[in-house]
């Protein structure tokens, strides 16, 4: 019996379940570089963030050396999205040289022994469907929905599992209400119909995947969301900031998953969205990062969500990381068990930290993988985890200041080097244990 065997049966180790999805994941406008043809790439060019994503990580030539670094840190998966301006650059026009750019990226993954998870919408939009009103065209759902079986007949031989779209709340949030991201609108009046179309385009994706898997008598595929969680905390005892909280939640974390599960969706705010179908999530996604304070004093802050309260009480809570963002491990176990309430498995889609300090990487990892490991031995359906990034990248309104991959990347020369708690996190995926008091 090796060491390692007699520690497990010791119980020294947390044990992950066998066949777990390690690895990370990455999008492609923040890596592939030159995505000319989508709304993220106009608003840079209008000079309205601090840096353009220009070459990114020239991960689109890059990617076999960056499977081929994913490998040798142990991952067995790997969370990309398929950029759709690329693949119709033109409406109804959709381009071959694309497709079989991308068939080569997954067979490059497959090469390596790397298991595709494909996301079919990060943030960007084609150009000329931004220039309809994008989630605000009431074609757009459809839309979507072709590019999806376009995607899924060409690309989904062999695909297991599938994000529809990434973050829809926070795309509306950025995108409808604080102006930060493209169209750069400050306008609660349209949240209701963009909420309805990026619900809608899930459906019309989930079928056109389905379907498309069915008709060709493909092995069962399955489709999912990556769904932006939080933790919110009150801010004091006081009953507002914990009705606050409460809707918080709600409307941020759970609302798009219930809606998906039972089709329709009623928003605390009396509109009522009815979906063309119902249960049309196979399995959730869930992007970690951090938790918020909330504080409510009545109507005096903005409506009854509150505020986001970043008084200096709340600063010795947790450490932050380079955005600011408190980091709190503890978070992902609260939320894995707290959506353990649908019974679908689960995929820790993105969790990461940005830092100029890597050491504090492995620390971010390993806490939370502590959480993880715990919330699965209290029965979590948890299928899997992926680090948010391979590679440092472009980080949106923020640029290239923020470090957040496993694998530094020098802008000048695109060459990568691999991070010390890479390293210490390819021993996890390498192992699935986890030792408890490390
Ligand atoms: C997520 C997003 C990623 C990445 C990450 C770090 O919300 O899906 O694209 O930017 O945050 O901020």
């Amino acid at each position: 019996m090796t060491l390692e065997h007699k520690n497990v049966q010791d119980g020294k180790y947390h044990v992950f379940p066998k066949g777990f999805l390690w690895g990370a994941a990455t999008s492609s406008h923040q890596v592939e570089g030159d995505n000319i043809h989508n709304d993220w790439w106009e608003w840079e060019q209008t000079g309205k963030v601090k840096e353009s994503s220009g070459k990114a990580c020239e991960h689109w030539t890059r990617f076999h050396e960056d499977f081929k670094l994913a490998k040798s840190l142990h991952h067995n998966s790997h969370r990309f999205s398929i950029e759709w301006s690329r693949i119709e650059p033109h409406e109804g026009e959709f381009s071959e040289a694309a497709i079989s750019h991308y068939r080569q990226m997954i067979q490059s993954l497959r090469s390596v022994g790397l298991e595709p998870i494909i996301t079919l919408h990060h943030f960007t939009l084609p150009l000329w469907l931004a220039k309809e009103g994008g989630w605000l065209s009431n074609r757009s759902p459809q839309l979507f929905g072709r590019y999806a079986q376009k995607v899924a007949e060409s690309l989904g031989e062999g695909i297991r599992y599938w994000m529809t779209i990434n973050e829809p709340e926070v795309y509306i949030f950025k995108s409808y209400l604080t102006g930060e991201w493209p169209p750069g609108e400050k306008a609660p009046e349209k949240v209701y119909k963009v909420a309805s179309h990026l619900l809608k385009a899930h459906v019309f994706a989930y079928d056109a995947i389905q379907d498309t898997f069915q008709k060709l008598n493909r092995p069962p595929t399955q489709v999912g969301i990556a769904k932006h969680v939080a933790v919110f905390s009150p801010c004091s005892s006081s009953l507002w900031d914990r009705i606050s909280v409460w809707l918080r939640n709600l409307m941020f974390n759970h609302l798009f998953i219930k809606a998906l599960i039972k089709g329709r969706i009623f928003y605390p705010g009396f509109f009522r969205i009815q979906l063309p179908r119902m249960k049309t999530l196979d399995f959730i996604g869930l992007n970690y990062y951090t938790r918020d304070f909330v504080a409510n004093k009545g109507f005096r802050t903005p409506g009854v969500f509150g505020d986001v309260c970043t008084s200096k009480h709340h600063s010795d809570v947790g450490k932050k990381n380079f955005l600011s963002w408190e980091i709190y491990p503890k978070g992902l176990f609260l939320l894995v068990k707290d959506f353990s309430r649908y019974h679908l498995p689960i995929l820790i889609s993105e969790n990461g930290i940005c830092t100029e300090h890597d050491e504090e990487r492995w620390q971010f990892i390993h806490d939370h993988l502590k959480h993880l490991a715990k919330a699965i031995e209290e029965g979590a359906p948890v299928i899997g985890y992926l680090y948010w990034s391979l590679l440092d990248n472009f980080e949106w309104a923020e640029g290239f200041a923020p470090q957040f991959g496993l694998v530094e990347v020098d802008y000048k020369t695109q060459g990568r080097k691999i991070r010390p708690s890479a390293k210490a996190y390819a021993q996890v995926c390498k192992t699935g244990l986890l030792l408890k008091e490390d």
